[in-house]
């Protein structure tokens, strides 16, 4: 191929990159010319609820308004309070964090591992205190976690386990969903996810008493009961709309298919640069299939002298808009966190939270570093085709050729 031809790929900010059709326009009709987008007396937000749960094979589904309310809505449920400690990861989406401090808990991370990206039981263990309430386990990037180490780990500690599912629509380990591990997952729909309703969330649970409380929690604790109605506890208003509902109706109808193309286009990307020296894709447990959200290449910097990046710099003159790191940094060094700006000058829930927490340092969390010096993430869609595949594959070879070219020569780009 002609490296030197610009090829435009999908994009999932507009048309060229989402899957919005006839589909999602016809129950959005229903809804406008109905006149209710209410999702209480509505009928779009229960049919999502009630198709999602099916497709997950679980008995209780709940929408809400985004992948952040969706995280806050299951600490609600699981009752998190000031004190708790909630094991999580540090390479992840802020609104899987936030939501915690917001329950007046603190997050404790757990190292990743360099090569998957998520955390593992191994690096949760050392995290288990007296005070931990929760694991939030994430399958970055669609890729899943090792579960049963996990789930093991959980049992042992009477601890209940948080999926944060919003990048792993329909990945799978050992031929079961992820998401249907843990005691509750938590989904976002946000424009570049899977599938998109623009904003939007999703809870699932198998467990009856904890899809209740996460129903009353996320319409402002009013728990409808018509023989005793009440605000039954404390909570938000993060109640899905009809409109959302139906777009989100009609794109579930289009997951199966938008993920297997992803699959297979992301197939097709890792065939033609299987070859390519220290560029490999992150690891995946060996039973276990990733539905990539995002296409996580691993640089072995070590090996060919070549940074993401300069990889980076490399692919956006081509228009590959790759991003070096993913998140720029750890979430425990982002500003909210090295200054703890929570709540005004109170530092709370910091500072209440007396016990000592683990240091945020990167020598404490290698894997975290390595990760972040080495991953280089491609955006992808449903849309990408073999020619996007082809033409992605065949600049990264083209980049890293020509840097180590410069690199052997001198640092002359050839
Ligand atoms: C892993 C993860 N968790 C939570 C969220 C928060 O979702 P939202 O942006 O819909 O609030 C995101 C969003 O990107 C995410 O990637």
């Amino acid at each position: 191929m002609d490296t030197n031809e610009i090829i435009f790929l999908p994009s999932d900010r507009d048309s060229s990159g989402r899957s919005f059709g006839d589909e999602e326009v016809q129950l959005l009709r229903e809804v406008i010319e109905g006149g209710n987008l209410f999702c209480v007396p509505g009928n779009m937000v229960p049919r999502f609820e009630r198709a999602f749960a099916d497709l997950y094979g679980v008995p209780h589904a709940r929408a809400v308004t985004s992948g952040t309310a969706a995280v806050h809505t299951a600490l609600g449920a699981l009752d998190i309070a000031p004190g708790d400690e909630i094991v999580t990861t540090p390479i992840t989406d802020m609104g899987a964090i936030t939501p915690i401090l917001f329950q007046g808990a603190v997050p404790v991370y757990a190292d990743v591992e360099w090569d998957t990206l998520n955390i593992s039981a191994d690096t949760i263990r050392p995290r288990i205190t007296e005070r931990t309430r929760a694991i939030i386990v994430t399958h970055l990037f669609g890729n899943p976690c090792d579960m049963d180490p996990i789930m093991a780990l959980a049992a042992e500690h009477d601890l209940p386990v948080l999926e944060d599912t919003a990048q792993a629509y329909l990945a799978t380990y050992k031929g079961r969903l992820v998401g249907t591990f843990g005691d509750i997952a938590a989904f976002s729909f946000q424009q570049g996810k899977h599938m998109t309703t623009g904003e939007g969330g999703m809870i699932i649970s198998s467990d009856p008493e904890l899809a209740r409380r996460a129903r009353v929690w996320a319409d402002k604790g009013w728990n409808y009961d018509p023989k005793a109605p009440d605000h039954e506890f404390m909570g938000l208003n993060y109640r899905m709309t009809e409109l959302q509902g139906a777009v989100g109706l009609a794109q579930l109808q289009k997951l199966p298919g938008m993920v297997e193309a992803r699959v297979a286009s992301v197939g097709l990307l890792l065939d033609r640069i299987e070859d390519i020296p220290g560029v490999k894709i992150a690891r995946v447990h060996p039973e276990a299939a990733a539905t990539w959200w995002r296409v996580p290449l691993l640089i072995d910097v070590d090996e060919i002298g070549v940074t993401p990046a300069e990889i980076e710099a490399g692919l956006k003159r081509v228009k590959i808009w790759a991003k070096a790191g993913y998140i720029s940094r750890p979430a425990f060094h982002c500003a909210q966190f090295t200054e703890k700006r929570t709540f005004r000058d109170t530092w709370w829930p910091y500072s209440a939270h007396t016990a000592p927490l683990p240091p945020e340092t990167l020598e404490e969390y290698p894997g975290c570093r390595d990760a972040l010096r080495r991953v280089l993430v491609i955006p992808w869609t449903e849309k990408h085709e073999e020619e996007h595949a082809i033409y992605v594959a065949d600049q990264i070879r083209a980049v890293v050729e020509s840097k180590r070219a410069a690199s052997v020569s001198g640092g002359l780009e050839t």
